[in-house]
């Protein structure tokens, strides 16, 4: 049976105090939408509703094709919301799931069990609540002496005693279909001036309809961002979850206070991470490795038993067994072959390091491509930029580059090669060959 959900997302956020809608302030990089919509895709089998209307430009471009989207013109409440997606559903879908784009922790288990409590219904609703201290402005829930919801009460219209209620309404919905677009043209204006929607529970109890409700056991989950302090307290929830997940899979996280991972890393087992690294965006990293502290990795592909510490890398590809830092840096196509050591003070960037390079101090390598086993002395510079373009230099195997030897591109070193300390390098120098000086000369064939 078709079941769609709703997604609301056209509340302007006024508190957040932005110019972004409120909708698009990332949890852990990712927006709230997308963590909305990740967890409503988990849940329904058709393509999500958004319902936008603040910032609506922005957020359809970042969303783009993974949802259609309903506008809301005027912010007339959440019933008033939902009722916008009524044109395009009616008649479509069996079930429809409600929930909003400001609550990035609900998941989509969640959201499932409420489908599944919904299907098996005999009244038109399951409803998602949360036992909590802190109402946090949430609508009460009444129930009756039979257990089931008899109301939902906002904190406006709430007495002295419903306020004291500790069960809240989290805000997430899952609907009979037809029966919600015949309850929707009922609901009466509120106070407020708003249609609520919430009072589809009262609609449904005067008609002697079962609502159901689902009580979340994790609290976290229910976390709607309204403030950029409850956006602090999302990205911590969602921190500690991913965090969570990486150590029940077998990685070490020495501090998971200080140690933040993304949404879409991935983590061989037994790789330790140490405090204050930051991994992030479609980072692979293998098992074995030992990763931080003090280290941003962006984008990158790393193998086994790689070492990194206090280091910065960004689109890069580390083979196994590849050490590197303290406070080396790889930049964009950086590729560092099977056992590559780089030490501190390097820069690697759009180069291919070949297997059992050593590069140990101070040095920056761009667009070459350095053979097997070389060995890149200290201060050793690739000159790979006359001022309009990006010239490539070649280094053989086994070369032995003296330090603070300067590599004016374009290039090529022939294997086995040598360079004096110093040498500034203008011409190819051919295989076996040591050259020095500035600019070097070849002096003598070494073999
Ligand atoms: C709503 C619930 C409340 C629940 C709380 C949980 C109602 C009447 N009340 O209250 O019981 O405890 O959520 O967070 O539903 N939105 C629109 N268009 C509108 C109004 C709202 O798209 O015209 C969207 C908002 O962007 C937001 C969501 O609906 O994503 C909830 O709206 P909000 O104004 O935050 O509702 P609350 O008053 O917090
Ligand atoms: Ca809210």
């Amino acid at each position: 049976m078709k079941t769609t959900s709703i997604i609301l997302a056209a509340g302007q956020g006024t508190r957040m105090k932005s110019d972004l809608p409120k909708v698009l302030h990332p949890v852990c990089r990712k927006p709230m939408v997308w963590h909305a919509l990740q967890a409503a895709q988990t849940a329904t089998t058709e393509k999500p509703v958004m319902v936008v209307g603040h910032g609506a430009e922005q957020v359809r471009d970042l969303v783009g094709d993974a949802a259609n989207f309903v506008v809301q013109e005027e912010r007339l409440g959440t019933g008033h919301a939902v009722q916008q997606a009524e044109s395009t559903l009616k008649g479509d879908s069996a079930f429809v799931l409600v929930s909003s784009a400001d609550m990035p922790l609900l998941t989509g288990d969640t959201l499932s069990k409420l489908v599944e409590t919904q299907k098996a219904n005999t009244g038109p609703m399951t409803m998602l609540t949360i036992i909590a201290e802190d109402p946090r402005g949430f609508g009460r829930i009444v129930r009756a002496n039979d257990g089931s919801v008899k109301a939902i009460v906002e904190e406006a219209d709430a007495t002295e005693a419903e306020k004291a209620i500790k069960e809240l309404n989290v805000g997430a919905y899952c609907f009979d279909a037809d029966w919600l677009w015949d309850a929707l043209a009922q609901i009466p204006l509120s106070a407020k001036g708003e249609y609520y929607l919430t009072d589809t529970v009262a609609l449904a109890v005067e008609a002697g309809l079962r609502v159901e409700a689902i009580t979340l056991e994790d609290a976290v989950e229910a976390i709607g961002v309204n403030t950029r302090i409850h956006l602090s307290e999302a990205e911590a929830g969602m921190r500690s979850r991913v965090n969570r997940s990486h150590m029940l899979k077998g990685i070490t996280l020495i501090d998971p206070a200080s140690t933040y991972i993304g949404m879409d890393v991935e983590i061989g087992q037994d790789t330790v991470i140490q405090p204050n690294t930051f991994l992030r965006g479609e980072t692979k990293i293998g098992s074995g490795c030992e990763i931080g502290p003090n280290t941003i990795i962006t984008d990158c592909q790393i193998g086994d038993r790689c070492e990194i510490l206090s280091s910065v890398l960004e689109k890069a590809i580390l083979e196994d067994d590849v050490d590197m830092g303290p406070f080396a840096r790889l930049r964009p196509g950086a590729y560092l072959s099977k056992g590559v050591h780089m030490g501190n003070f390097g820069e690697v960037k759009d180069s291919v390091l070949r297997e059992g390079v050593k590069m140990g101090h101070f040095s920056y390598i761009g667009n070459a491509d350095i053979g097997a086993n070389a060995n890149i002395g200290a201060g050793t510079i690739t000159c790979n930029y006359d001022g309009k373009n990006k010239n490539h230099t070649k280094i053989g195997e086994d070369v032995f580059i003296g330090s603070d030897t300067m590599l004016v591109a374009p290039l090529e070193i022939g294997d086995r090669a040598r360079t004096g300390a110093g040498a500034v390098v203008t011409k190819n120098i051919k295989e076996d060959t040591l050259a020095v000086g500035m600019p070097a000369r070849a002096i003598k064939k070494l073999k």
